[in-house]
């Protein structure tokens, strides 16, 4: 990077993003996120932390094959092991990094590695060498640095520089520095450490006190030149930066920081919006650039001032992050050429069984639903997509509900092409849609930990979609589902969460588990 205003942006939703409680994603969530940054843009993205699990490592080799033109990153602890998971699991990658970390801060060394400092101090050169043998592209984390002492800072960066490292990163691993703070570490840091101009100074920081993106920014005004964030801010405990927030503050208020990123920020709310859904973390409305509300005007003065001039009230535009009124596409007299055509449009190619349930979906929407939008073409396809392999497949559902009870919910289950029935009664349809889920299929060790509905369009009759997260023996997976009527929406994500279950589970048989219980 040879512009001096060019702000290097590394994204960690796949690695510091994925390891927060709730946000764990499989390989094709994984792989749909990849492509998504990469086509908007990002510079680097540390696709995951390869030694952790032979899966982390197979999503990691999977990106480096996939992504086009990001750089691809692993994270390493400072251990041979580490570095030689990630270098094999980037080595398809067009462009390829290392990262490798150790904490410098006293508290960390003492309590956590155990290790003196000098012997820190040896782990920077030996790891940075080591990975430096797998690319030239080598990252150096200080872990804790903003509670680290200047002195030993100062040496440690100098070693890592010196063993290799191309990328100084200096995170705020617990949220604890404030703006001022922050950048004057920075500042220390360029004039203090000799060979500082061999390498790019990185920020990462944690969202603790509310200070990550200010903190970042804080960082570039003193001559950082790569700022570490995530999509929707996600991350360990707090979050880290917010992507979209960086980059429209510095598109936005490029007149104070006059930097520039490779981001296409029209690509910022579709990013944001497969997070959400794959994740089922919900933004909150009042969330900058891609909250529900970022860009509503509700008050009558702010309203009567927007329609004089837009900029009285907007300091962005909403065409800017790709906030569009979803388009009008088709209606229930479109035929299957039509729908074809408008799917290819969308970015979908789907294969015959696919368009063709696809199709019987559609044509069944349409008969519910006065309009389809563009949002409700691609709800209905995804869901689709995310159903081909599935061992366990939703046929059908009939549903007692109301003040008088009891509920009940009479549900059809495929189970390796055979079907399965139960009719079960619960404490409202949803619970007995569960209930019935798992009397065909068991899974006594699972538990329910987030159930939530969302609405695609405007409209009582719009489609919903559900996100239901499990957890069984620490394993967490989040199934998604969409139709119009929400009940049988929570069925689907329901199954569709039980089947990522079972692919965890290493030799389960959904067939053999129904087969355990059947009356
Ligand atoms: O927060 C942190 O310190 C990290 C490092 C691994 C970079 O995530
Ligand atoms: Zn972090």
């Amino acid at each position: 990077m040879t512009n001096k205003d060019q702000i290097v942006i590394f994204d960690t939703t796949l690695r510091d993003g994925e390891q927060s409680p709730g946000c764990s994603m499989n390989l094709e969530e994984k792989l749909k996120m990849a492509r998504l940054l990469d086509e908007m843009g990002v510079d680097i993205i540390e696709a995951g932390f390869p030694v952790a699990s032979p899966g982390d490592f197979e999503a990691v080799h999977e990106i480096a094959k996939t992504v086009k033109n990001s750089v691809v990153c692993g994270l390493s602890r400072a251990k041979k092991a580490d570095i030689e998971a990630s270098g094999d699991a980037i080595k398809p990658a067009k462009r390829k990094r290392i990262h490798t970390f150790i904490s410098t801060s006293p508290l960390h060394m003492k309590h956590k590695l155990q290790m003196p400092p000098e012997e820190v101090l040896d782990a920077v050169s030996e790891s940075v060498t080591f990975a430096r043998k797998f690319t030239d592209d080598v990252e150096w984390s200080a872990e804790d640095a903003s509670r680290t002492e200047d002195d030993f800072l100062c040496r440690a960066v100098e070693i890592a520089i010196n063993s290799g490292a191309t990328t100084v990163n200096i995170p705020d691993t617990v949220g604890y520095t404030i703006p001022e703070e922050y950048g004057a570490k920075i500042a220390m840091l360029f004039e203090r450490v000799p060979n500082i101009d061999k390498a790019i100074i990185s920020t990462h920081c944690h969202n603790d006190l509310g200070l990550a993106v200010a903190n970042s920014l804080a960082g570039v005004a003193n001559g950082a030149r790569q700022i570490e964030c995530t999509i929707n801010g996600i991350g360990e405990r707090a979050g880290n930066a917010a992507l979209e927030e960086i980059v429209m503050a510095l598109r936005t208020r490029h007149d104070m920081m006059p930097y520039t990123t490779n981001i296409e920020t029209e690509k910022i709310t579709k990013i944001s919006r497969t997070l959400s859904s794959i994740t089922g973390f919900a933004v909150q409305p009042n969330k900058a650039i891609v909250g529900a509300n970022a860009f509503a005007h509700e008050s009558g003065i702010h309203q009567d001032g927007m329609l004089k001039h837009a900029n009285t009230y907007e300091i962005m535009t909403p065409e800017s992050v790709g906030l569009t009124e979803s388009k009008l596409v088709m209606g229930k007299h479109s035929g299957r050429h039509a729908f074809k055509t408008k799917l290819a449009e969308l970015g979908f190619d789907l294969g015959d069984n696919a368009l063709q349930e696809a199709f019987a979906r559609f044509k069944n929407l349409a008969d519910k639903k006065k309009e389809i939008f563009e949002d409700d073409l691609i709800a209905l396809v995804e869901d689709e997509v995310v159903r081909e392999n599935e061992s366990i497949k939703f046929i059908s559902l009939q549903i007692q509900a109301g003040t008088t009870g009891p509920q009940t919910a009479d549900m059809v289950l495929e189970i390796d092409g055979e079907e399965k029935a139960k009719k079960v009664e619960g404490n409202g349809p949803v619970d007995a849609i569960f209930k019935a889920i798992r009397e065909i299929v068991p899974h006594p060790d699972a538990h329910l930990q987030l159930y939530q509905v969302h609405a695609i369009t405007g409209g009582t009759d719009a489609q919903a979609e559900v996100t239901v997260r499990l957890e069984e023996n620490g394993r967490t997976v989040n199934g998604q589902g969409a139709d119009a009527d929400t009940l049988v929406a929570s069925a689907r994500a329901y199954i569709n969460a039980l089947n990522k279950l079972m692919m965890k589970r290493e030799g389960f048989n959904p067939q053999t588990a129904s087969e355990a219980v059947a009356p």
